[in-house]
C-alpha cells in the first residue's frame, strides 16, 4: 500500500534540474531520477519546465508540484505492484496524447519509483521483479566512445560511434574489452591531434576535432589493433539524422546529399567498417528511407529512435512497412513504464530487436540497467564505460550478473 510519494528538483548531468520521486510503500521504498535529451525527436512526449528566470528556465517545480499536490492524493492507499493501472491512472489523469498537462517527467518519475518500491516490498531485485523469474539475459552492451552531432563541440555529423563486444562470453568481459579499447582510443587520438582530443561529450566518448565520419571510425579501428578485439568488438553509429536535415538534404562531411546518395554512403561504410548497426540514419518522417536502407542491408541492425519514440502507434506503422527493425527504447520519449514495455513486447512479437537506451543528460538512477534485463533487450546503450551518470547503469548491470551467477547469459545477435 502507498504511503507517502514525495518529489523533488535535483541536477542532472549536464547541470540542469531533473525530477527525482520517492515513494514509499509499508514495507518497500523506491527513488528514481528522470533523464533528459538534447537531441529530442519531436514526437517525444511533453517534458514539463518552468519557463523564466530561474535555471534559464529549465526548473522543473511545475513538474514536481504535479506529483506532490496532482498525483500524489490520487495514488495513495493503492497497491504499488498495480503498476499497470497506477500508470493508466496518471494517462487519464493527465488526458493528453503526449502527456503536456502534468509532463512525462513526473508521471515516468512516480512510474519508475513505484516499480522499485513494489519490487522492494515483494523481495526481490528490480529486474526479477518486472521480468519474472526467468530473467536470465544480460544485454550486450553499446557504448559510446566518440561523440559528435549535438553532443560535442566538433564538426562530426555523426552523433554517436559506438563498440559492442559481441565476441565476449559474459557482460563483465565485454565491459572490460570495451574499457580496453575506449583507453586505447584516448591515447590514438592524444597521440595524433592532441591533449584537447580526449576531451568528452555528453555521453562520456571523446570529443575530437575532427571533421569526417572515416576519420573517426579509423581512429577506432587502430584502437582495435592496439587492444587486441578487432574480432570481439563490432561498431554503431546513431547519426540522429534529424540534427543534420534540412529541407530534403543531409549535411555530412561538409557535403549535402540527397536521401538515396545518403543511403549509398550508409552501404560504403558498411562495407568498408565492422558496422553492425545503424540508429536514426535518417530523419524523424523517413519511414520510406528506413524501409529502402533496411532492404538494401539485410544483415544490419537498423534502429528507430527519433523515428519511433517508444511509441506504439508510430512503431505499429514502422513495422508494417519493414522501416527498420530495432526499436529504440527510451522511457522519458512515452513516460511511464507500461507503455515502454508494451512498445518492446510489440518490438519482440514483430521479430525485431529492441534496445534500451539512456539520454544525453543523465542521474545516478540506475534503473535502466534492470529494465533492459527484465524485457530481455538484445542491446543496451548508456554512453562510454566513464563518467558515474553512465558506469552507474554498466555498475548496476555487473550486479545482476552476480546475483544471477551461474544462471547468467550474454544475449547474442
Ligand atoms: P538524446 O540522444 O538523449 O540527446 O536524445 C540520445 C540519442 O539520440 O540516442
Ligand atoms: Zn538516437
Amino acid at each position: 500500500e502507498i504511503e507517502k510519494i514525495h518529489a523533488r528538483e535535483i541536477l542532472d548531468s549536464r547541470g540542469n534540474p531533473t525530477v527525482e520521486v520517492d515513494v514509499y510503500t509499508c514495507c518497500g521504498f523506491g527513488r528514481a531520477a528522470v533523464p533528459s535529451g538534447a537531441s529530442t525527436g519531436t514526437h517525444e512526449a511533453l517534458e514539463l519546465r518552468d519557463g523564466g528566470d530561474r535555471y534559464d528556465g529549465k526548473g522543473v517545480l511545475k513538474a514536481v508540484k504535479n506529483v506532490n499536490e496532482v498525483i500524489a492524493p490520487e495514488l495513495l492507499g493503492m497497491d504499488a505492484s498495480c503498476q499497470r493501472e497506477i500508470d493508466d491512472l496518471m494517462i487519464n489523469m493527465d488526458g493528453t496524447a503526449n502527456k503536456a498537462n502534468l509532463g512525462a517527467n513526473s508521471i515516468l518519475g512516480v512510474s519508475i519509483a513505484m516499480a522499485k518500491a513494489a519490487a522492494m516490498s515483494s523481495g526481490v531485485p528490480l529486474y526479477k521483479y518486472l521480468g519474472g523469474v526467468n530473467t536470465v539475459t544480460l544485454p550486450i552492451p553499446s557504448f559510446n566512445v566518440l561523440n559528435g552531432g549535438k553532443h560535442a563541440g566538433n564538426e562530426l555529423s555523426i552523433q554517436e560511434f559506438m563498440i559492442q563486444p559481441t565476441g565476449a562470453k559474459t557482460f563483465s568481459e565485454g565491459l572490460r574489452m570495451a574499457a580496453e579499447t575506449y583507453h586505447a582510443l584516448g591515447k590514438i587520438l592524444q597521440g595524433k591531434y592532441g591533449v584537447g582530443a580526449t576531451n568528452v561529450g555528453y555521453e562520456g566518448g571523446y570529443a575530437p576535432p575532427l571533421i569526417k565520419t572515416r576519420d573517426a571510425l579509423d581512429a577506432i579501428m587502430s584502437a582495435f589493433d592496439v587492444s587486441g578485439y578487432g574480432d570481439e568488438i563490432k561498431i554503431g553509429l546513431d547519426a540522429a539524422a534529424s540534427s543534420f536535415y534540412m529541407e530534403g538534404g543531409y549535411s555530412v562531411d561538409g557535403n549535402r546529399l540527397s536521401p538515396g546518395e545518403l543511403i549509398d554512403y550508409y552501404v560504403d561504410l558498411v562495407n568498408t567498417y565492422p558496422i553492425i548497426l545503424l540508429e536514426d540514419p535518417f530523419e524523424e518522417e523517413a519511414y520510406d528511407d528506413f524501409a529502402r536502407l533496411t532492404a538494401k542491408l539485410p544483415g544490419t541492425i537498423i534502429v528507430g529512435d527519433d523515428l519511433y519514440v517508444t511509441n506504439i502507434k508510430r512503431l505499429e506503422k514502422g513495422i508494417k512497412m519493414c522501416a527498420g527493425n530495432a526499436l529504440l527504447l527510451k522511457l522519458n520519449q512515452i513516460g511511464t513504464v507500461s507503455e515502454a514495455f508494451d512498445a518492446a513486447r510489440m518490438s519482440f512479437r514483430s521479430g525485431w530487436k529492441v534496445m534500451a537506451s539512456h539520454r544525453s543528460a543523465e542521474t545516478e538512477d540506475s534503473a535502466l540497467a534492470d529494465v533492459a534485463v527484465a524485457l530481455g533487450c538484445e542491446l543496451l546503450k548508456t554512453g562510454a564505460p566513464a563518467r558515474s551518470e553512465r558506469t552507474a547503469k554498466y555498475n548496476q548491470l555487473l550486479r545482476i550478473q552476480e546475483d544471477l551467477g551461474e544462471a547468467a547469459r550474454y544475449a547474442c545477435i
